[in-house]
């Protein structure tokens, strides 16, 4: 064992990944740099409003504020209240509906709610919240108005003396899509339509986009992209400047002549967006808490070892923001060295 500290949380973490009990978050300290810093050159100060459910940690939204962007999006309002208690709350969006706001209108923090319907507009009103956004949608089924109904809500907010700050429509649909041009052509039609609610509501805000989308937005003057910080491998596949720089350690417990098993599985990995990667292997299941991986395909099944009953390998998520909402800690890494220990402070509801 190396040195080991307690932090915060009373929790004994070791100085050297070695010493971590697995399955443990590890974040790449020079990656999550590389991360922050291409997209911040892409879209500095305001031009990005870093969405905190991909990574649900107020120490890396802190040095996401620090490269310059002061507002965040949020998807709950746990999140929300997380980035105000730890003074983050400049500028908070809560790019989501709820029918109760009084938790966001008691919040020492600016606070603008996504609003789609009467209801959601009462709720905002009542909680004690100040500003709104007219959600659209803008081609993905989940939350928002119909464009031609954006006008209207905005009216009726106003009369509940709300100020609508703008208009948000989130282009999810778009987002995975490889080939970049069609991507493109995607994003354009989400935006016309957003355009043409943005031209019956007014205000100064149009919030949309994501890590997909970064790039050919040009339309929204926000873009509220979260993954691009730690990435996974459905985001790599669509091909970004960004690279994956969240990982899960994991201990070989048992191997057979032709696969080996580690200890991370369905709990500690969000698994929606398919298997995770191991790199040189190919992983066949995940279990509750297993993974089973073997020899990659058309590998020499002689020369290639599989790790032994003790070895520690890296697992790579296909999806980060449900992989990082199990975990109550990541710990940022550099080389074989545990640089901090960040709590994922903004989990739950
Ligand atoms: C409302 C909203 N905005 C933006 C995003 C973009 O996030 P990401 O950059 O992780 O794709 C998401 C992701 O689901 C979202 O739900």
């Amino acid at each position: 064992m190396g040195m080991v500290a307690k932090d915060g949380g009373g929790y004994v973490t070791g100085n050297f990944i070695d010493d971590l009990p697995t399955p443990a978050l590890l974040l790449d300290a020079a990656t999550l740099d590389h991360n922050l810093k291409v997209m911040s050159e892409a879209l500095p100060g305001p031009r990005l409003r870093p969405h905190v459910k991909a990574h649900k940690c107020s120490e890396l939204a802190r040095r996401q504020s620090k490269l310059g962007h002061r507002g965040f999006t949020c998807a709950t309002v746990r999140e929300m209240e997380g980035l105000a208690r730890a003074g983050l709350g400049d500028d908070l969006l809560l790019a989501n509906e709820v029918l109760d706001a009084r938790r966001l209108g008691a919040l020492d923090a600016r606070v603008t709610v996504a609003v789609d319907s009467e209801e959601t507009i009462d709720a905002a009103a009542m909680g004690g919240v100040r500003e709104v956004l007219i959600d659209v949608n803008v081609g993905l089924p989940r939350c928002g108005c119909d464009p031609d109904r954006a006008g209207s809500l905005a009216d009726l907010a106003r009369r509940k003396k709300l100020e609508v700050r703008g208009v948000m429509g989130y282009e999810g649909h778009a987002m995975l899509i490889e080939d970049a041009g069609e991507r493109a052509g995607i994003v354009a039609a989400s935006m016309d339509r957003l355009a043409a609610a943005h031209a019956d509501v007014g205000g100064d805000v149009i919030s949309a986009g994501g890590t997909g989308s970064y790039a050919c937005n040009g339309f929204a003057t926000e873009i509220q992209a979260g993954s691009y910080a730690l990435m996974d491998t459905a985001y790599a596949k669509i091909g970004s400047p960004f690279r994956p720089a969240l990982f899960l350690l994991a201990t070989v417990i048992s191997r057979s002549s032709n696969y080996a098993v580690a200890d991370c599985g369905l709990k500690a990995l969000g698994m929606d967006h398919g298997d995770p990667t191991i790199d040189g292997y190919r992983v066949w299941f995940c279990s509750d808490e297993h993974v089973t991986f073997g020899r990659a395909e058309g590998d020499d099944r002689e020369a290639v070892a599989l790790p032994r009953v003790g070895d520690r390998i890296r697992v790579v998520p296909a999806h980060v923001d449900p992989t990082v909402a199990y975990h109550e800690r990541v710990h940022l890494v550099s080389g074989e060295g545990v640089v901090e220990s960040w709590p994922i402070d903004l989990r739950g509801w």
